[in-house]
């Protein structure tokens, strides 16, 4: 079992530089299913997620290459419907493999895979993903923890979605780019990964518009071809970072990142007190103490990101006063507070709301992440507390950060990673 010490109260100064979106990886690795041959990715995050992926491609009798940059090589052409059930195993083990019933329903026809696992924050239901693919004619059994989407053809259609998902989405794009006719998608995720996964798909032929917007209009293709794509810098991991600047009261440029996918967060820490400096590509944080209390609701983009708030509960656990978090995407989000407290802060949960009377310090001592940004909050927080934390859970973290620990040691953190 892995763990992580870290040792607070160290200033974090410097700069860093961040990697592609995992979000978004995790929409291009299937779609290169799509484009029969070889696609070249760049800007790969190395997490356990995509390694995943990987395992699933390769399986499937994809061709797959990875350097050290974090270039990716995708040759598809041998890949065939035989192997589907080979990939159960990792099926279940990562929300995303749900893009996999999508690309593979849009390519052969015809899928049947496990439900998609993934981090417990929530009862993470797949309806909208179905309403899709029943809308482009699919027919989807449910049964004995399997999902089986098939189709004798797809045919563009009209689907208006009730919740707005990102999953939901993506997934319905991917099965729709080969389907005959145009279909539109309304009440959409207008996250950065959302678009950067049209992106990539129009890179290679696909004819979508909207991605973006609330309405995307996908008019299918009958074929998408191989290419060279560049994923987007990762927004969560950016996030992070900054939050991690604001809470040791540090001086860190953010590098090769869009700062207006941050916007929200950026708002949010300057109401906290902390400076936050844009540029061109790049972002500075510059963190004051007192913290100043505030509140925040999760919401979909360009609201403020569910994938944050457990970032944001940290900091707040130190800001003068009362602050809230009100979580509106999923219920089960606030498991990591119990760590908190453990801390010394003090932390009550109502419902969706969380409200944190701040205390002068916390103090480090044995901590778990309960999920992946569960874990990052434990590593700003123990960033933050007096004293040494062991953190533990840390195959969560490896789920989605890239390097995090070496990362915040060459910003001057008191960090390391045991691995037995
Ligand atoms: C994705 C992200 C995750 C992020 C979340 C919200 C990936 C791989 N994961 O997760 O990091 O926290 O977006 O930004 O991109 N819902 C339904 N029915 C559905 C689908 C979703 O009711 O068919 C609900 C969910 O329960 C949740 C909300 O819609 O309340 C948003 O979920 P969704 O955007 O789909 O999240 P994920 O795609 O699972």
């Amino acid at each position: 079992m892995s763990k992580i010490l870290v040792t607070g109260g160290k200033r974090l100064v410097g700069e860093v530089n961040i990697v592609g979106a995992k979000n978004a990886a995790l929409g291009i690795l299937p779609a290169t299913l799509l484009c029969k041959g070889e696609c070249v990715l760049e800007n790969v995050p190395d997490i356990s997620d995509m390694r995943h992926y990987e395992t699933m491609l390769r399986k499937l009798g994809a061709n797959v290459t990875k350097s050290a940059d974090g270039t990716m090589t995708v040759d598809t052409k041998d890949v065939t419907p035989d192997a589907i059930s080979e990939i159960e195993e990792e099926s279940r083990m990562m929300r995303a493999s749900y893009y996999m019933i999508g690309t593979l329903l849009g390519l052969f026809k015809d899928v049947r895979l496990p439900l998609p696992g993934g981090c417990d924050i929530g009862a993470r239901p797949i309806d909208q993903h179905i309403k899709g693919f029943k809308a482009l004619g699919a027919t989807v059994d449910l049964k004995e923890g399997y999902i089986h989407a098939y189709a004798d053809k797809l045919v563009g259609s009209r689907v208006y979605f009730d919740v707005v998902s990102v999953g939901a989405t993506i997934n319905v794009m991917l099965g729709a780019v080969l389907a005959e006719g145009t279909t539109t998608l309304e009440n959409v995720a207008k996250e950065p990964h959302v678009v950067d996964v049209a992106n990539f798909l129009n890179k290679a032929g696909a004819k979508i518009v909207g991605a973006g917007t609330d309405v995307i209009k996908i008019t299918g293709v009958k074929r998408l071809n191989p290419v060279s794509y560049c994923v987007v810098a990762d927004q969560i991991t950016t996030g992070t970072y900054m939050v991690a600047a604001a809470a040791t009261n540090g001086d860190v440029t953010i590098r090769n990142i869009i700062p207006e996918h941050l916007d929200s967060i950026s708002a949010k820490l300057r109401e906290m007190g902390a400076e936050v400096i844009e540029d061109y590509d790049s972002l500075r944080v510059i963190g004051h103490t007192p913290l100043l209390p505030t509140k925040l609701k999760t919401l979909p983009y360009p609201g403020f990101p569910t994938d944050l708030q457990q970032p944001m509960g940290v900091l707040m656990c130190v800001a003068k006063g009362q602050s809230a978090i009100t979580e509106t995407i999923f219920e089960n989000r606030f498991k990591y507070v119990d760590e908190l407290v453990k801390m010394g802060a003090s932390v009550i949960v109502a419902g969706n709301t969380a409200v944190f009377n701040g205390v002068d310090k916390l103090t480090g001592c044995p901590i778990r992440a309960t999920d992946l940004r569960a874990g990052a909050a434990m590593i700003i927080a123990a960033l933050m507390a007096e004293g040494t934390s062991e953190i533990t859970g840390v195959e969560f973290i490896d789920r989605g950060y890239d390097n995090i620990v070496n990362d915040l040691k060459n910003l001057g953190a008191d960090i390391e990673r045991i691995d037995s």
